[in-house]
């Protein structure tokens, strides 16, 4: 079965072999795609003929949003934590403790709906990966609940047991790190593709290097691939063990040293900045273009979570990236897709060629750039093609 779209004004492939410059632009194209997989991508006048067809009306399409950082399993929120922070509160991670109680005490159900209730707003703005993290239950069963539920949300799941030290271990960190490493991992990493650490040694309820370090060889050795909250609050060793253990991405990156720097440029680990916790918690903004001037790979993310930034909008992002980061917006939108992608170490999403995953996203605009040059406005939602199901009907 395979529908043919046309009326694309301009096609962001994100391949420089397919169309022009680094996102591959194509302009007045057409994609056909056979079974949920991109088929064939060019000019619409050479477009083969297809099953049924999809005239999105002169509008912009783009690969669909790879938010490679999202924390979606929770209850409560922290609407008053956030005023505060407004009034000058610094952020700290202390709060997420409101969180882990509040998300013990809920049900599966109310978890399982807050979370597809936020993936379903997330795919309305064009985000068609998503990762989620666990990180709010810290006990046995509740990392291993939450990643459970995860797991019916999306393959790209996180296990964060090493989020923060919780109330009943306070003063005990090396006994919690047991835990995490010991009967939580067992538990978790069934459910599992990524381990994931909160390296902050400047918070008192984070992890320093070496316990983020133990953590992470623990996951490794247990399957799991790694990925580190790191250099949030300070410059601390979160990115150069990134880096030293081969993790995928390093996130946050906001505080960084001229060897933190020189480590992601010499590595695979791709950078994930995350402007909207810098807007959220009104703090200083990562130095984007001090990474891509190293040559690093770089990626955008929500952080999408109660705390530090509860946005589910992809777009916001990018439009805080080229306003707040000095990214042009042709950086900003590869970032959040194919650098995403790579965050993830995915090859099937992020892009628009031939045999991609056929993730569409399509703008109300005639253009990319319109995605920052309209900020706060809902322009781009993900392009949902007919199915053989819709199609045959009862
Ligand atoms: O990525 N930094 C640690 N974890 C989250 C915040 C979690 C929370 O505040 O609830 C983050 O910012
Ligand atoms: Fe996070």
């Amino acid at each position: 079965m395979s529908t043919l779209v046309t009326g694309i004004a301009e096609l962001v492939t994100n391949d420089g072999a397919v169309g022009n410059g680094t996102l591959g632009l194509v302009a007045d194209a057409a994609i056909v795609v056979e079974d949920g997989v991109v088929a064939w991508v060019g000019p619409a006048h050479a477009a083969p003929d297809a099953d049924t067809r999809i005239d999105v009306g002169g509008r912009a399409v783009i690969p669909g949003f790879v938010d490679s950082h999202a924390h979606l399993v929770f209850a409560g929120d922290r609407a008053a934590e956030f005023e505060a922070r407004m009034s000058g509160q610094r952020y700290d991670g202390g709060g997420i403790a409101s969180t882990v109680a509040a998300t013990r005490a809920a049900s599966d159900e109310t978890l399982r709906e807050r979370l597809r209730a936020l993936v379903t707003e997330m795919r309305a703005q064009g985000t068609t990966t998503v990762e989620v993290k666990s990180g709010y239950g810290l006990t046995v069963d509740d990392e291993a609940r939450a990643l459970r539920l995860a797991a019916e949300a999306t393959p790209e799941t996180t296990f964060l047991g090493a989020h923060v030290v919780p109330a009943e271990y306070s003063g005990r960190v090396d006994d919690y790190v047991g835990l995490v490493t010991g009967p939580m991992l067992a538990a978790c990493a069934p459910h599992a593709r990524w381990i994931d650490v909160f390296c902050e040694p400047a918070s008192a309820h984070a992890f320093d290097g070496d316990a983020t370090r133990t953590v992470l060889e623990a996951g490794r050795a247990a399957g799991l691939e790694l990925r580190v909250h790191a250099n949030q609050l300070s410059a601390g060793p979160g990115v150069r063990l990134a880096v030293e253990l081969g993790a995928a991405s390093a996130d946050h990156c906001t505080h960084l040293t001229d060897a933190d720097v020189d480590a992601l440029a010499g590595g695979s680990t791709v950078a994930t900045l995350l402007p909207g916790v810098e807007f959220s918690t009104r703090s200083p903004y990562p130095d984007a273009r001090r990474l891509l001037a190293a040559g690093v790979t770089v990626a955008l993310a929500t952080d999408c979570n109660p705390g530090s930034c509860f946005t589910s909008s992809m777009a916001f992002c990018v439009a805080l990236a080229v306003r707040e980061m000095a990214m042009t917006p042709a950086e900003a939108l590869w970032a959040a897709t194919a650098g995403g992608a790579a965050a993830l170490r995915r090859s099937d999403v992020g892009h628009l060629r031939p045999g991609a995953r056929a993730d569409l996203a399509v703008l109300d605009a005639p253009s990319y750039r319109h995605l920052a040059y309209r900020p706060g406005v809902p322009l781009v939602r993900t392009l949902e093609l007919p199915t053989t199901e819709a199609l045959s009907g009862p």
